[in-house]
C-alpha cells in the first residue's frame, strides 16, 4: 500500500511552518539553518510530533470500536499529553501510565506541565514507580487489563506510538510535506536533524526520504540525535521501525546502512537530565530566535545540530532543516534551571 492510500484523520492545521533561523545561522558561521515547527502545527493542547503519528492511528482507533486510549510515558511525557488531547478530541476516555522515567528532584514534577494538561483534558493519569525504558512495559499491559476488567474497550498505544505498526507513517508523510515546501520556498534541505528516543519519528522520516530519493534522485542525510542515553536500544528501534515503515509504504528495496544514522554525544548520562550542551543550545535558541526548546528532547537535538555545524561535519554550503518536535510544556517542571 502506498503512503497516500493509508487513511489519515487530520489533526494538524496543515503543513507545519518552515522558517530560516538567520540569527542562529550567523552566530554559528557555517551552514544555513532552518526549522520546521511541529510545536505550532496543531490546536490540540500545544501539539508536537505525536499528533502527526496519531493522525494515522485515528482511523484504526475509530474502526476498532475502542472507548479508551491507553498509553504510557514518563511524568512529563509529551506523548501521553497528546494522546489525552486526541482522546478529548474524539470523545474517548484516556488512561495513562506515567512512569518515573527521570530522576528529577522537583516536587512539582508530577503536577505541572504535561501531566497537568493531561489531567485537565480528563485523562485518568496514574503514577508508576518504574524507571526509563522505551520498550513494551508490564505497567502498560496491566493498565490495558484493568480497563477491560472495568468493562471498557481499550486501544493500546505504546510509548511514543513507536511500536505501533502504523507509528512511522506520520513522519514518512512529513518528508513529502518538506518536499512540497521546498518548491514553494526555493530551497533544498540536504540535511535534516531530528531528536530520537522511542524512534518512530526519525524512522518515519528515513522511510519517507528514501521514497523521495527514489522518486527525485535527491539524496539527503537524515540525522537522528539520540536523547535516550540508551543508544543501542534507540538505534535498533529506529532501524527496525524504518524498515517496517519502508515495507508498509512499498519502498521496494532495503534501506542502506548510511540511511540510518543515529548519533550519540548529546544525551548526557541519563534521559531527561540536561547537560551543559543542552543548556547552551536552549539559551541560544531562545536568545537568538525566541525559539523555545526543552531540556529533555529538543535542547539535546539542537545541541547536536550546533556542534555538527560548528565542527563542519555539516558543511558550510549545507542547508539544514531542524525538526522542532515540540516539548515545551515540560519546561514548567524544569523552572529551577533558570531560577
Ligand atoms: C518533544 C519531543 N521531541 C522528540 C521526541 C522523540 O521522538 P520519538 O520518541 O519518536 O523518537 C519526543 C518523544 O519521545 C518528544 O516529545
Amino acid at each position: 500500500m502506498k503512503l497516500a492510500e493509508f487513511p489519515r484523520h487530520q489533526l494538524t492545521f496543515g503543513p507545519s511552518p518552515v522558517h530560516h533561523l538567520r540569527r542562529l545561522s550567523d552566530h554559528l558561521g557555517g551552514a544555513q539553518v532552518w526549522a520546521k515547527r511541529e510545536d505550532v502545527s496543531s490546536g490540540l493542547a500545544y501539539g508536537g510530533n505525536k499528533v502527526r503519528k496519531l493522525e494515522y492511528l485515528v482511523p484504526d482507533i475509530l474502526a476498532s470500536g475502542a472507548d479508551t486510549l491507553v498509553s504510557i510515558g514518563g511524568y512529563q511525557s509529551n506523548h501521553t499529553r497528546q494522546v489525552a488531547a486526541v482522546a478529548a478530541h474524539l470523545g474517548l476516555r484516556c488512561r495513562l501510565v506515567q512512569e518515573t522515567w527521570v530522576p528529577w528532584d522537583d516536587p512539582m514534577n508530577d503536577k505541572v506541565g504535561n501531566i497537568l494538561l493531561s489531567r485537565m483534558m480528563g485523562a485518568d493519569s496514574r503514577l508508576d514507580e518504574s524507571g526509563f525504558d522505551i520498550g513494551i512495559r508490564d505497567s502498560w499491559k496491566q493498565a490495558l487489563r484493568e480497563v477491560e476488567e472495568a468493562g471498557g474497550t481499550p486501544y493500546p498505544i505504546p510509548a511514543g506510538a513507536s511500536e505501533h505498526p502504523l507509528g512511522g507513517l506520520g513522519f514518512a508523510n512529513w518528508a513529502f510535506e518538506v518536499a512540497e515546501q521546498e518548491k514553494d520556498l526555493g530551497v533544498v534541505f540536504d540535511t535534516i536533524v531530528v531528536c530520537t528516543v522511542t524512534g518512530s519519528t526519525h524512522a518515519g522520516m528515513i522511510a519517507g526520504f528514501a521514497a523521495l530519493e527514489d522518486l527525485t534522485g535527491v539524496r539527503r542525510r537524515v540525522i537522528g540525535i539520540d536523547a535516550s542515553a540508551t543508544i543501542e536500544k534507540t538505534r535498533d528501534q529506529v532501524a527496525r521501525i524504518a524498515r517496517h515503515t519502508a515495507e508498509l509504504i512499498e519502498l521496494g528495496r532495503d534501506l542502506r546502512e548510511d540511511e540510518i544514522q543515529v548519533l550519540e554525544g548529546w544525551a548526557g548520562d541519563l534521559y531527561g537530565i540536561p547537560v551543559d550542551s543542552t543548556m547552551e543550545a536552549m539559551s541560544l535558541g531562545a536568545r537568538l530566535e525566541a525559539m523555545i526548546t526543552d531540556p529533555v528532547y529538543e535542547g539535546k537535538s539542537l545541541a547536536g545540530l550546533i556542534d555538527l555545524v560548528r565542527e563542519g561535519d555539516i558543511p558550510r554550503d549545507s542547508t539544514v532543516l531542524y525538526a522542532h518536535l515540540g516539548g515545551q510544556p515540560a519546561l514548567n517542571a524544569y523552572h529551577s534551571l533558570w531560577s
